[in-house]
């Protein structure tokens, strides 16, 4: 589920990380900060004024962020003679932060001396890290706060929390409430991670970026079993209503936030007003079963043959890739992702427009929508995603193709010309009612499948990949300060509190 439209969404490269600026009065002022995700605090007590004035003095002409004062923006916490246990004591007492209220890690003057001669920040490792005595260690690894950082297998050892959290997140993304629906996002995703179960609320005591609402809400699930909060959200009509709507293809938050308004409650009712649908929604709404309907991977498969097939007719040397959630292991997905690239840059242009017109002379296509590449447009629209060429489509898959898939035989025999067979009950595609698919995908012969068509040029090929592999990046718009401490996830501090 995506928080804005998903149209809206970044596909490429990854969200950029906000830049750490050096405020007015800061000693950090005037030197160049080569790396933003990094926040260094080193602990005075053992290391006495005037080193610690020395060492961060020839960090910063190195270019790293070190930071005055222990806050939440520090990532790496470095100290020198200290047990994990004395820094936290001493932090304690000094800064009086609790040993719950931030979640850097507390590192060893190792790190930060190897740091210094490697001439940027070393990723961290178990010897550098200070044991902390009585903390329960939920990981050997550290937990990343970046999510592009996570190694995020499909084994989720914690979806009894996770799905409550996507719960409580799609109900903020209902509420156009962008803040609240990244915290519990983020929460999810760092709990999807972890490769343990979390039984009690202890476990929680070293896992970064868990939100005081979230930690909240798991604490409830792990001693009461459910939370009440999700519980009711689970039953509110209008949370129902806007799940039911942006299920289907085209529609966003904001349509099915004003049919709501309007008093519809069903995809029926929907069918039988007077409502204006986009081509797209129409596509969506009378294909919403089929859509609804999870696509396998033999299908997956399948698609990327025929599209590999009709790619070559034009482009012979053309390379056709599976990406999206298929890529990533999944068994099932919502849709196809395929990128389509050719060796010699250029011949790829155009190449998505030739296919499809080909593939819908066959009668292969239910509904296209290009997007033509916007590398060389001044400026980009906000619309679009990414700037590569696309087409967000709907196939028409024979099920006798699917069915027969593991057959040799037919695996070996042109999957395009076996799907070009005009199928029985063809003709409720073309229908403009409203009325949906009447027959199963079985007794009418085929299925309706998204598919997102992506072409890149082989320079981006693989930014490409990356982006349209996942699982998820996305490009957050901000135009208020407190916008862009909502992205991070960070509590909003005004102005007059940031003079550290
Ligand atoms: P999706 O097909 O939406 O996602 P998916 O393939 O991971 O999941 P599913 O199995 O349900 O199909 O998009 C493909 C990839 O494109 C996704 O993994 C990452 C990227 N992407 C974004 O970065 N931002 C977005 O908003 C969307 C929709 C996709
Ligand atoms: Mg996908």
């Amino acid at each position: 589920m995506a928080l804005l439209p998903r149209k809206k969404r970044f596909k490429g490269v990854p969200a950029p990380i906000v830049p750490r600026v050096p405020l007015a009065g800061s000693s950090q002022v005037g030197e160049e900060i080569k790396f933003h995700e990094v926040g260094i605090f080193l602990v005075e007590r053992r290391m006495g004024s005037s080193r610690r004035r020395f060492l961060s003095e020839l960090a910063r002409r190195k270019g790293f962020w070190v930071e005055e004062l222990m806050s939440e923006s520090v990532t790496h916490v470095v100290s020198e003679n200290n047990t994990g246990n004395e820094v936290l004591e001493w932090l304690e007492k000094q800064n009086g932060l609790c040993r719950n209220g931030f979640t850097a890690t507390l590192l060893d003057i190792t790190w930060f001396t190897e740091s210094m001669g490697a001439g940027r920040p070393l990723e961290v490792e178990n010897r550098h890290q200070l044991q902390v005595e009585g903390a329960v260690a939920v990981t050997e690894e550290l937990i990343s706060p970046y999510a592009c950082q996570r190694r995020t297998s499909l084994m989720n050892k914690n979806r009894l929390l996770t799905e409550a959290l996507k719960v409580l997140a799609e109900n903020a993304e209902f509420s156009e409430s962008e803040g609240r629906y990244l915290a519990f996002s983020r929460a999810s995703s760092i709990l999807k991670s972890l490769p343990h179960t979390v039984t009690k609320v202890e476990d929680l005591q070293r896992i970064p970026s868990l939100g005081v609402h979230s930690r909240k809400v798991i604490k409830e699930i792990l001693e009461d079993g459910s939370c009440s909060e999700v519980e009711s959200i689970l039953h509110n009509e209008r949370y129902q209503t806007l799940k039911q709507f942006t299920s289907i293809f085209g529609v966003g938050v904001k349509t099915a936030d004003k049919w709501y308004r309007e008093g519809l409650r069903t995809l029926d009712q929907l069918r039988a007003s007077d409502i204006k649908l986009t081509r797209k929604q129409e596509a969506g709404l009378m294909h919403h079963s089929d859509l609804g309907a999870q696509v396998t991977r033999a299908e997956a498969d399948l698609i990327k043959q025929i599209v590999e097939r009709a790619v070559h007719i034009f482009l012979p040397h053309a390379v056709v890739t599976l990406a999206g959630g298929f890529r990533r292991g999944k068994d099932f997905g919502h849709d196809v992702d395929l990128l389509i690239t050719h060796p010699e840059e250029g011949k790829e242009e155009g190449i998505i427009y030739q296919v499809i017109k080909w593939m819908a002379s066959k009668d292969l296509i239910l509904y296209h929508n290009f997007t033509g590449s916007s590398y060389k447009a001044k400026s980009m629209d906000p619309e679009i995603f990414d700037h590569f060429e696309k087409c967000l489509s709907i196939f028409r898959l024979k099920t006798e193709l699917v069915n027969n898939l593991e057959s040799e035989e037919v695996s070996r025999s042109d999957p395009l010309a076996r799907n070009e067979t005009r199928a029985t009950g063809l003709a409720d595609r073309t229908e403009t009612s409203r009325q949906g698919t009447a027959a199963g995908a079985g007794e009418r012969g085929w299925k309706a499948m998204r598919v997102d068509l992506v072409v890149a040029p082989f320079s981006q090929y693989a930014y490409a990949l990356l982006g349209w592999t996942g699982s998820r990046n996305i490009f957050l718009q901000a135009t208020t300060e407190e916008e862009i401490f909502a992205h991070l996830g960070l509590e909003y501090i005004p102005p007059h509190e940031r003079n550290a």
